[in-house]
């Protein structure tokens, strides 16, 4: 029987699309599972939907829908990255399926019923309470001034200007981030996880200490069983209780025995790698129970350094006193940051889109093979950088290993039918260094070390290319009398680009398989890269395997969409107009006197306002243009542009990690408003116009105001501000 492994990658928060730290995530993990299967081994590989919690509850209800369908939405663009990247969960779940329900009511079940004594606790605690919403606030949606440095609209755990921790309760002047209301402190019954019982301790340290994590891992945690840190900035010893329940209204799963009580979503959310598991047994007509009785069966989860607590303290926790198997180890990765490590956005990432990229028609492999050759087994950062990118594709993939096959190829089909000829001692001996490094090949593999992986594959392929250089085949193809020299030195070749797929095939599985197609063999493994290919094998005629890239595909991917093309694109666009629609007719006010003489409508009329209506557009088109109701939560004047004044929007959103989400834009209306008097308004924001780059910064979409087309003779702009109800991120139609 095969080595039986069950891995996970981290369930990504079903509020948003993947950015490409997670399909970095999918790949590191993928190229671990391609190379265990290839190694013979049977492997379960699964993931879901991470669906509930209050931030995805909020942003539903924002969104006009109900929870179930905004994260079904979601759920239902996710093929598309699988497919484009090559990666190959067996099942694709979500935490609010039924199986997740079941077992995660019966696990906490197992622990409140531990026969050693009970591993979880009710106890009453203080929280804030939206007396609007009716109901318990997190602290991320509590806001307030902070107690330390004053700066107002702090968020209710830390502050962002002075970098304090507290709790939400010392905020001064606090408020509700969704309603404005000051919130009121009440008492919850709130179940804890006894993490600080002694039996947990021990198991615990012991579970992260006996050597299987990471080391840098290691340490980290260790630190957490001697201090904590409180709420309110303050330490304690040793492990914290953990709060695994939530107050309705909550998307999430009901308690057993505690009516309108809900698991916190992190309780769950790992349950969903044990229910989406489930989800794929039951399909396959495997029974559950008995899968996850084999003492055999190995479990390995993949995930993030911002998520280790989770995966190394609570989840063996629940899992051991529950009396559930507890994963073999817990791989952690660090962040990948792009272009010079700016700090991605949770939720929206970076420049790098992965579906723009996708949509480019660049090669997907590209991007796993330079992710690989940047991955390590530690937890470092990696940064994804367009220049690199480019010349590791070009000079090594390219260069170095798919150009040995179509230096052979040519010769072989075009002299002799395809055919593999005899091989002589110096290519045997070329080609038994090859092989003799499959331990260390697959050794890198395992132990996730990818980048020395594709190093030492690289080096070989050196060794090839310096072979190929030294007996010239196109000089042998010269002389007739060297037609057996010519067989032999193209089918060492072949034969190497062989041995080299293989060890390049877990990170380019789709161009294995051509590779496989061309050569005319069975699926190349580790298992049977020993056999060696008969003399008198033919291969078939060679396609182009992988094109180059193009830097002007990697021009295109990063490119800031720029507002200035479609109407306004002919004119200059100014630091103030280009970032405002405040200004609708500022361009032409700024670049002639034509509009200074009012247009006459078609009728006859005077222009109202200045300028003649724009010509019909039909309803599908208005829709194109998402308009939402948003709140000025900050406002500042610009330094260096009287015209400018920067604003920071809050429309409702919320980011991967549930935060609140501002955005940032410039508008052109510093000569009608002091910052101050817009701090807390409503008005209305272009939320899907294409981000654009200013000398200032990046605006993020424009505000909506009003003004004459002629600036001079009638001066003013008067900014939008919806009717007393409206709430951010409301849409306007
Ligand atoms: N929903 C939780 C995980 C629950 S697991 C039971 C979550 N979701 S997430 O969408 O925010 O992140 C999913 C994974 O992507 C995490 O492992 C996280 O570390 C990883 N990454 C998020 N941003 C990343 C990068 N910039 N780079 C690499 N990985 C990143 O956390
Ligand atoms: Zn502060």
């Amino acid at each position: 029987m095969p080595r039986q492994l069950f891995v996970t990658t981290a369930l990504p928060y079903a509020n948003a699309p993947f950015h490409i730290g997670h399909i970095m995530e999918y790949t590191q993990a993928d190229i671990w599972v391609r190379y265990q299967r290839m190694m013979g081994l049977a492997v379960d590989f699964v993931c879901a939907d991470d669906t509930h919690g209050a931030p995805i509850m909020i942003a539903a209800e924002k969104a006009g829908k109900t929870p179930q369908q905004f994260v079904a939405d979601i759920a239902a663009g996710r093929a598309q990255y699988m497919d484009g990247f090559h990666i190959g969960f067996d099942n694709w779940h979500s935490t609010d399926g039924p199986e997740n329900h079941a077992l995660a009511r019966q696990i906490y079940i197992d622990l409140r019923d531990n026969p050693d004594g009970s591993l979880i606790e009710a106890r009453t605690i203080a929280q804030f309470f939206d007396p609007q919403k009716n109901m318990f606030l997190p602290d991320r949606f509590i806001k307030g001034e902070c107690p330390k440095c004053h700066a107002k609209d702090q968020y209710g755990d830390n502050c962002e200007s002075c970098g304090a921790v507290y709790a939400p309760t010392d905020l001064i002047n606090p408020y509700s981030a969704l309603s404005g209301a000051t919130p009121e402190l009440r008492d919850s019954e709130h179940f804890f996880f006894k993490l600080s019982d002694p039996r947990c301790v021990a198991y615990l340290s012991q579970w992260t200490q006996d050597g299987k994590l990471q080391p840098e891992v290691a340490n980290k945690v260790k630190e957490w069983f001697t201090v904590r840190t409180n709420p309110d900035g303050s330490t304690s010893d040793g492990l914290g209780d953990w709060d695994i329940s939530r107050d309705a209204p909550y998307f999430g799963i009901e308690i057993p025995d505690a009516p309108g009580k809900y698991f916190y979503v992190w309780l769950d959310a790992p349950i969903g790698y044990l229910a989406s598991l489930k989800n794929l047994l039951e399909k396959r007509g495997q029974d559950y129970e008995r899968y996850m009785a084999n003492p055999e069966l190995e479990q390995y989860h993949f995930i993030g350094k911002d998520i280790v607590t989770f995966h190394t303290l609570f989840w063996p926790a629940t899992l051991h006193f529950s009396g559930r198997k507890v994963p073999d180890n817990v791989f952690v990765h660090g962040f990948l940051t792009v272009n010079n490590g700016e700090k991605m956005s949770k939720s929206r990432g970076t420049g790098l889109d992965p579906l723009k990229y996708l949509r480019l028609g660049m090669n997907p492999e590209w991007l796993r093979y330079y992710l690989a050759a940047k991955l390590s087994a530690r937890n470092e950062d990696i940064d994804f950088n367009a220049d690199d990118f480019m010349a590791r594709v070009n000079s090594d993939l390219i260069g170095k290993y798919i150009n040995i096959a179509s230096r052979a190829a040519g010769f072989l089909t075009k002299r002799f039918a395809g055919r593999l000829g005899v091989v002589s001692e110096d290519g045997a001996a070329m080609l038994h260094h090859l092989r003799s490094e499959r331990p260390l090949i697959e050794q890198f593999y395992e132990t996730r070390e990818y980048a020395k992986a594709l190093r030492q594959t690289m080096l070989l392929a050196d060794r090839v290319n310096a072979y190929v250089d030294a007996n010239k085949p196109w000089d042998l193809a010269k002389n007739p009398g060297q037609e057996a020299r010519l067989q032999d030195v193209c089918t060492v070749c072949i034969k190497a680009f062989r041995i080299l797929t293989c060890y390049l095939k877990p990170v380019l599985p789709a161009l294995a398989q051509q590779v496989e197609k061309f050569l005319q063999i069975e699926p190349i493994s580790f298992a049977n890269i020993t056999e060696p290919l008969r003399v008198g094998h033919a291969i078939g005629s060679y396609q182009h395997l992988m094109q180059r890239v193009d830097a002007k595909q990697l021009d295109a991917l990063f490119e800031v969409p720029s507002a200035d093309t479609g109407a306004t694109a002919s004119t200059q666009p100014t630091a103030a107009n280009a970032a405002s629609a405040t200004h609708p007719g500022s361009q032409s006010a700024d670049t002639g006197a034509s509009n200074a003489v009012p247009k006459k409508t078609g009728l006859g009329q005077p222009s109202p306002g200045g300028e003649a209506i724009a010509p019909t557009i039909s309803i599908d088109e208005f829709a194109k243009i998402d308009l939402r109701i948003a709140r000025i939560v900050q406002c500042q004047a610009v330094a260096g542009s009287s015209k400018l004044l920067q604003l920071t929007l809050d429309a409702g959103e919320v980011d991967g990690v549930g935060q609140p989400m501002t955005r940032n834009v410039f508008s052109g209306i510093a000569s009608a408003y002091q910052p101050e008097q817009l701090v807390g308004k409503l008005t209305v924001w272009v939320a899907n116009l294409a981000p654009r780059k200013m000398k200032f910064g990046i605006s993020e979409g424009m505000v909506l105001a009003a003004s004459h087309a002629d600036e001079k003779a009638q001066p003013g702009i008067y900014l939008l501000e919806p009717l007393a109800g409206a709430q951010p991120g409301m849409r306007v139609h």
